[in-house]
């Protein structure tokens, strides 16, 4: 009998530590959803000319009404500046977790181009940590930025977001000059469940508040855990950006420049938005080639989740297909930047445009996704996530994608 017991212990603790590798049950949360009166979540993003303005987003308790950010050249701590932070009451859904906190938002203007700034977050009476950021420089040579794939990790029941702290975290440090980071989409995995963006910010803290995040939002991000895909509400709330986009989708669609690149971000996810819209990608694409054309910039880049190209399994995207990829290869786009299949793969240039699956960065792989027809490379990163690295100069773009340990899985370059 004794042994039996022993057994079933043996058997208990085996099964708690199982679980545990998968990811733990998530902590439950109360109605502040795991704000405090402290700033947390601060996160960089532009919303204008990265040479003058950064825009700096935080969280605290709700019913906190007033934010502000301090801030100040570095190493000229005497002439602190204060800005008022914007506030929001952010609230959940109803399928969500009943809760609510304060959104702040401050957008810095003003500021001198490549210069490093300090600056600290307030809510209410309760500052945040001292953190920098440095502003474009105004005549910029070169520059390079990071690209993150999904991200997205875990389920509803065990979300554990370690790969993207270890890969985000350690390409980070790996390149510190990099100019700001970009996500392609599928940040999260339930991207209408609170939760799941805590953990999120919770692993990318060492991060985002000392470099701008630009991101591209995918299918997950308009997830829900009770019912069909919707807006993604959360992703809008949580990311400022350019509000340059067509009507109805601004902050999911936007562009910008920085250096002699011109960066577009295109929203892809028509089967969960507006599956029955003909007008959902169209429109897209008429904004794109009014942007791309007005575009001064040597190199053009364009981003969007899912795959024209695709390589996991039989994912075809033929509406985008037929409808962004023929402006962004007239218009002549160097390279167009996709998630979603969780590989590294580049096409040959297709009408002159490459285009390029920029891996997973997060927990989730596939083992059904192959090489296709129209790829020149082609990696699937089963054992470890992976990110890429592009830069830009005078007339080269250099893109290396790298393992999360550093290792190089591919270089890819356009001259011109
Ligand atoms: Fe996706």
């Amino acid at each position: 009998m004794g042994k039996n017991i022993v057994l079933l212990f043996s058997l208990l603790l085996l099964l708690s530590g199982n679980r545990t590798a998968a990811g733990a049950a998530p902590a439950p949360l109360n109605e502040n959803l795991g704000a405090s009166a402290r700033p947390d979540h601060v996160v960089l993003t532009w919303t204008d000319d990265p040479k003058t303005t950064q825009t700096i987003s935080w969280r605290a308790l709700a019913g906190i009404q007033n934010g502000s950010v301090l801030y100040f050249e570095a190493g000229t701590a005497s002439t602190t500046i204060t800005v008022s932070a914007a506030v929001k009451l952010f609230s959940t859904f109803n399928w969500d977790t009943k809760g609510s906190f304060s959104l702040f938002s401050a957008a810095l203007s003003g500021l001198k181009p490549g210069t490093r700034y300090k600056y600290i977050p307030v809510a209410g009476d309760t500052a945040g940590d001292e953190n920098s950021f440095t502003t474009e420089p105004a005549d910029e040579a070169s520059f390079s930025f990071l690209l993150f794939g999904d991200s997205q990790s875990g389920n509803r029941y065990g979300r554990d977001y370690g790969a993207w702290r270890k890969t985000v975290t350690a390409a980070c440090a790996r390149h510190p000059e990099t100019s700001f980071i970009m996500n392609c989409g599928d940040l999260v995995e339930t991207g209408q469940d609170v939760l799941d963006w805590n953990n999120w910010f919770e692993a990318a803290r060492e991060v985002l508040p000392s470099v701008a995040e630009m991101p591209v939002q995918g299918n997950h991000e308009t997830y829900n855990p009770a019912s069909g895909p919707a807006k993604p509400v959360y992703f809008l709330e949580f990311f400022k950006v350019f509000q340059n986009g067509p009507e109805n989708l601004k902050g999911q669609v936007y562009s910008f420049d920085y250096g002699n690149t011109h960066i577009a971000v295109l929203d892809s996810q028509k089967d969960e938005e507006a599956p029955k819209s003909d007008d959902f990608l169209k429109k897209q694409a008429e904004w794109l080639e009014k942007d791309l054309s007005a575009a001064a910039k040597h190199f053009k880049l364009v981003f969007f989740h899912k795959t024209p190209y695709f390589n996991k399994g039989k994912r075809g995207n033929e509406d985008i297909l037929r409808t962004l990829c023929p402006v962004a290869e007239k218009c002549g786009v160097d390279i167009v930047f996709n998630g979603h299949d969780h590989c590294l793969a580049r096409t040959f240039p297709i009408n002159g445009t490459v285009y390029y699956t920029c891996g997973r960065s997060g927990a989730k792989f596939y083992t059904d996704s192959a090489i296709n027809e129209s790829d020149e490379f082609f990696f699937n990163p089963k054992e470890q996530p992976c990110y890429v690295r592009i830069e830009a100069s005078k007339s080269l773009l250099l893109v290396k994608a790298f393992s999360s340990d550093g290792t190089l899985l591919d270089t890819y370059s356009v001259t011109k």
